[in-house]
């Protein structure tokens, strides 16, 4: 039996025959019953800010197929992204491609005017972290580095994933090898996510093979729950101490989406635009996001 909130502050507890909270329709005995009751076992350790997972960020197989199906439009927009950088395109134009590529697909790209932001996209480019708007006067150039971030809304599924691209194929050894670690410290974090463990071991991986390597994790931003919503819980930090926060279930879909710097961790947003991210000592900075989901025995890659 597990205790369970209705409407706004209602708790009640379910009963083994009440049709499950989770909205499948089957018996709670016969869908999250068991599950529940794994979570009460656990002994929460508030001193390393362990917490429970609330119900509401749970997805039931058909939430999970309608995220799937969103990002096969948002995989498609990056490999699309991929034929399409080159020395002298203008960032504009790839907004434009990625618009087109995902509502000629019955998908709407979730950044267009979220929250205000006026592109479909962000592109962010060299010392940019995250968040740069798409505009004709940012021309690519041989050498640059590239994030492309792109979020799909189908159906009223999210899924969410951005990749580095390389202008013109090739770039300094420094910028290369940042983009490489960088990639490398998603994978890390993406394959220390295991069901019954905590969050904090997702940004210890990320950040210990970040700083083997001299960098720093930017932490004023991070990954988050994705799904039903562009942004849930939790917010997942990319520097953290293995075994705190959140209890990793079934059935969660979270964003592992490091931002690494070569220099100084600092970021600060642009004064006039209020979006763009700038590393604040203008050093490089990569970012690779994925969407994945938390299994019985794993985690599965939803978008990327
Ligand atoms: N896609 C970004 C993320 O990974 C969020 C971009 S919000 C926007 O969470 F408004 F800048 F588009
Ligand atoms: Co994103
Ligand atoms: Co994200």
């Amino acid at each position: 039996m597990s205790l369970i909130r209705i409407g706004k502050d209602v708790l009640r507890f379910m009963q083994r025959n009440d049709p499950c909270w989770c909205g499948s329709g089957k018996k709670y005995k016969k869908c999250h019953m068991d599950f529940d009751a794994r979570i009460d076992e656990f002994k929460f350790n508030v001193l390393k800010g362990q917490v429970r997972p609330p119900h509401s960020i749970i997805n039931t197989p058909a939430d999970i197929e309608g995220i799937r199906k969103s990002a096969v439009i948002n995989d498609g927009t990056l490999d699309l992204m991929a034929e399409l950088v080159k020395p002298g395109i203008d960032t504009e134009s790839l907004n434009q491609a990625a618009h087109e590529y995902i509502t000629s697909r019955g998908g709407i790209p979730a950044c267009l005017n979220y929250e205000g932001f006026p592109k479909s996209v962000c592109i962010s480019v060299n010392e940019v972290v995250c968040h740069g708007i798409p505009s004709r006067k940012t021309i690519l150039k041989e050498g640059d580095i590239v994030n492309i971030d792109v979020t799909t809304i189908l159906d009223g599924y999210f899924s969410d994933a951005s990749r580095m691209y390389i202008v013109g194929g090739k770039t300094s050894e420094r910028a290369e090898k940042l983009v490489r670690v960088t990639k490398e410290c998603m994978e890390l974090g993406i394959e220390a996510a295991k069901p019954w463990h905590f969050l904090g071991d997702i940004g210890a991986a990320c950040a210990a093979h970040a700083k083997a390597n001299g960098y720093s994790v930017v932490t004023d931003l991070g990954g988050h729950g994705v799904g039903k919503k562009f942004h849930l819980e939790p917010f997942v930090s990319h520097d953290t101490k293995p075994d705190t926060g959140m209890l990793l279930v079934p059935g969660m879909v979270l964003t592992v989406e490091p931002m690494i710097n070569e220099g100084k961790k600092e970021v600060e947003v642009d004064s006039g635009d209020h979006w763009t991210v700038r590393t604040k000592d203008r050093k490089l900075s990569a970012q690779w996001e994925k969407t994945i989901l938390i299994t019985e025995t794993g985690r599965e890659v939803l978008s990327s």
